[in-house]
């Protein structure tokens, strides 16, 4: 259409105030109509909840939520104290209101379509941050959703970190817990398609660094093994890391570790092992949190 602008015109919310901070929006979500009218949106971080003006927030803060809530619904499911990092599982179900709410805010920074107020079928885990003060208080940080039921391989539908916590490796450990919790139940996972642009080269990171890691450990294995025949399978890189083996063959390419024999046409996994431990050293280097599987306390419904 002529008017094309104004028909793919966003919706009024430009802002978001959460923890103090004001955050421009990306996209649209759809919020019901007396909201999505206001510029600014003010939402608690503990609740979700969103409000159209700082007195509501204000009042919000004082008597509705307050010192009743000051952390996501739910059940805590991994705890470094000393790190100050923790995850909860939210049950759609149980606190429909809440996940709700949560969809609506990963959509203001989300093109595609996703969920909004089916999210029974979903189980949710959000990643907070223990304040450095009050040990009893939770900043939300990002979150990643999960199908309760499914028959495909997804381990995760949908995955945000909240732009103020971006580029600071959260969404990385999200997604090695999303491959955690996956390996517990003797599964491989895959994220749902399509990947939004950040969620490809954020996933496409994850693969490289998690299977260079793998090569790392099995490299070293073979050499204090040395006796022991190994071979090294894209089955065996997906056991230990929880990740499908068609995203395996993705890492693999990545690291130029998948090479093709002319004559027979056969692939074959190659460890460089200068390299391997390249990748691995410099990702260590940034000083992001590294999961600890051991403080995860999560165990498979059977
Ligand atoms: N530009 C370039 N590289 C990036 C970017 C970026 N904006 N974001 C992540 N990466 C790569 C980098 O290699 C980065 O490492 P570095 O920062 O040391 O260079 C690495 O991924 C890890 O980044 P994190 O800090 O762990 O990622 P972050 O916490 O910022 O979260 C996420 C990534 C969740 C994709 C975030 O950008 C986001 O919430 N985006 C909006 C929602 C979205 O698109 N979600 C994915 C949809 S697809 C799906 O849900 C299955
Ligand atoms: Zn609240």
């Amino acid at each position: 259409p002529q008017n094309a602008s104004l028909y793919f015109k966003r919706s009024k919310i430009e802002h978001i105030c959460f923890r103090d901070h004001l955050l421009d929006t990306w996209y649209s979500s759809p919020y019901p109509e007396e909201f999505s009218k206001n510029k600014i949106l003010y939402m608690c971080e503990f609740c979700l909840k969103y409000m159209s003006s700082p007195k509501s927030f204000e009042r919000h803060q004082m008597k509705v939520c307050g010192a009743a809530n000051n952390h996501p619904p739910g059940v805590e499911i991994y705890r470094d104290a000393n790190a100050k990092l923790a995850f909860w599982e939210v049950d759609g179900r149980k606190n429909i209101e809440y996940c709700q709410n949560l969809c609506l805010l990963a959509k203001l920074f989300l093109n595609s379509k996703t969920l909004y107020y089916d999210v029974e079928p979903f189980v949710f885990y959000v990643l907070t941050e223990i304040d450095e003060q009050d040990s009893s208080i939770y900043h939300f940080v990002g979150y990643f959703s999960k199908e309760k039921l499914n028959n495909s391989d997804y381990n995760v539908s949908c995955i945000l970190t909240l732009p103020l916590y971006q580029r600071k490796g959260y969404g990385h450990l999200m997604i090695d817990f999303s491959y955690l919790l996956s390996r517990k139940e003797f599964k491989y996972g895959t994220p749902e398609k399509p990947l939004s642009d950040l969620g490809l080269v954020s996933y496409r990171n994850y693969w490289r660094i998690a299977i260079a890691h793998a090569l790392q450990k099995l490299s070293e294995d073979i050499m204090t093994n040395a006796n022991s025949q190994y071979y090294i399978s894209l089955e065996i890189v997906s056991k230990m890391t929880g990740i499908k083996p068609s995203d395996v063959v993705v890492g693999l390419e990545q690291l130029e570790a998948l090479i093709r024999n002319k004559q027979t046409y056969e692939y074959a996994i190659v460890i460089d092992k200068k390299k391997v431990n390249e990748i691995v050293d410099s990702w260590n280097s940034r000083g992001y949190y590294a999961l600890k599987p051991e403080l995860c306390i999560w165990k498979p419904l059977i």
